[in-house]
């Protein structure tokens, strides 16, 4: 297993250039089941999970090669499962399920267990395509979905959920009818999808806003398209600059996707400036204690909610995390007090406490944002921090040790 070595206290200064993003390039990639022939996706980042799909689709018959661009033929779908091994490291496995059951009237794909940052079930899937007429049954620990074709139907999300929303919207393609979907998620890679079903023949309107209308056609065809640039990384390199006191220009982002989060961190002090596709961000000494409460988009996303409050842990006075989401996604907290913040949770909260300098230890990655926290902390901190178990990290940031060297980090991969 490798680990992150990071000799800390250096001001990060440069250019990054952000990856395609890992939540938008997933539901693509499941939206090739849709539609026979070969599907081509530019700026698909490298990834743990992006490659955990690919094995997904090609155990049912969709080979895909991975090299400038990703080209995904789904002509031959065997077998429309998604197996328990793949499901358990990636809980977006999920978002074959509506795809296979319009295409090929029926699907088994196992149900996710628990998981590190709360319980994420699936209920409202489920419930969506039941009201689509699907019949769902679990067997084994497996749902097993079948219709003959799914008519529309008009679903409100008991809550906002971003695959949820992805996986109906998917289904109610292929379907016979209009579906609506009231509450539905806003967030930019919702909208990223559907632009490419509509690039395929689907016919949706309102991605985007909390109602989704998509009227079915009775088939679709194979196209290409580019992933939006990943938010959430980008997110995450803005909050590097910060803690480390520096100043970096991100090349490749989408300033519009990132508001919420660059309204928090002009709050928490720094310069930001947007242009184009370019985030110039600096650090302007110590750091402002600003309160965020994570909420579906367009508000604070819960993805950036460890990194920030990895930047709270130096600010001025006291700052209030509320994590609206996730149950437990707290999992960072114990983690950045090795390295000396100083926060107490009370429930759904994090009070953090800002502290002068953190110290380099030696801490373990729990899930995928928990892990950029800790790369944050560590590059902030005194001394020498060595961050196990990275595979998490490896699942959502391309190439991060490389990008942080090349802007002055002092950051290494080991192998333990
Ligand atoms: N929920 C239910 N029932 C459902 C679906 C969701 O109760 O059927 C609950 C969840 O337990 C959670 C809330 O609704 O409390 C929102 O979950 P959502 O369904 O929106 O999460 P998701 O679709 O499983 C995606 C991202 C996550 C991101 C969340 C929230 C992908 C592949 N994953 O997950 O990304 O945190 O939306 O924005 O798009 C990450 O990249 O690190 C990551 C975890």
């Amino acid at each position: 297993m490798d680990k992150l070595v990071i000799e800390g206290g250096v001001p990060l200064h440069g250019e990054v250039k952000i990856s395609g993003a890992k939540n938008a390039a997933l539901p693509l990639m499941a939206s090739a089941l849709l539609a026979q022939g070969s599907h081509r996706f530019h700026n698909v980042p490298r990834l743990r999970d992006i490659r955990t799909m690919q094995i997904l689709l090609k155990n049912m018959g969709a080979a895909s090669e991975h090299d400038k661009v990703m080209e995904i033929d789904a002509s031959r779908i065997g077998s429309p499962e998604a197996p328990y091994d793949l499901v358990k490291t990636m809980r977006a496995s999920v978002l074959v399920l509506g795809p296979l059951v319009a295409k090929y009237g029926h699907a088994r794909v196992s149900l996710p267990g628990g998981c590190a940052i709360g319980a994420r079930p699936i209920n409202l899937h489920l419930k969506g395509l039941e009201q689509m007429g699907a019949d769902i049954a679990l067997d084994h620990g497996y749902v097993i979905a079948r219709a003959r074709r799914l008519r529309g139907a008009r679903i409100t999300f008991d809550q906002v959920t971003v695959t949820g929303t992805e996986n109906l919207m998917m289904a109610a393609c292929l379907a016979d009818g209009t579906t609506t979907l009231k509450n539905a998620a806003r967030e930019p890679e919702v909208c990223a999808l559907a632009d490419y079903l509509c690039a395929m023949g689907a016919r949706i309107e309102g991605a985007g806003t909390p109602t989704v209308t998509v009227t079915g056609v009775d088939e679709l065809r194979p196209s290409s398209c580019t992933v939006i640039p990943d938010r959430i990384e980008a997110g995450t390199y803005l909050a590097a600059a910060g803690i480390t006191g520096g100043s970096l220009r991100l090349t490749g982002c989408r300033p519009d996707h990132l508001e919420a989060v660059i309204q928090k961190l002009i709050e928490a002090g720094m310069s930001i400036r947007a242009e184009g596709d370019v985030i110039e961000a600096a650090a302007n000494g110590r750091i402002n204690s600003v309160n965020v409460k994570t909420q579906p988009f367009p508000a604070f996303p819960t993805d950036m909610q460890a990194q920030f409050m990895a930047l709270m842990t130096l600010g001025s006075g006291v700052s209030l995390i509320s994590e609206k989401i996730f149950e437990n996604r707290f999992m960072h907290v114990l983690e950045l007090r090795r390295l000396g913040a100083d926060i107490d949770l009370d429930g759904r909260t994090a009070v953090v406490r800002g502290v002068k300098h953190l110290s380099g230890a030696p801490v373990m990655a729990t899930d995928l944002r928990a892990s950029a926290s800790l790369v944050l902390g560590g590059l902030a901190a005194k001394g020498v921090t060595e961050v196990t178990r990275i595979y998490h990290l490896d699942r959502g940031y391309e190439c991060i040790e490389k990008k942080l060297s090349a802007v002055g980090a002092r950051i290494a991969r080991v192998k333990e």
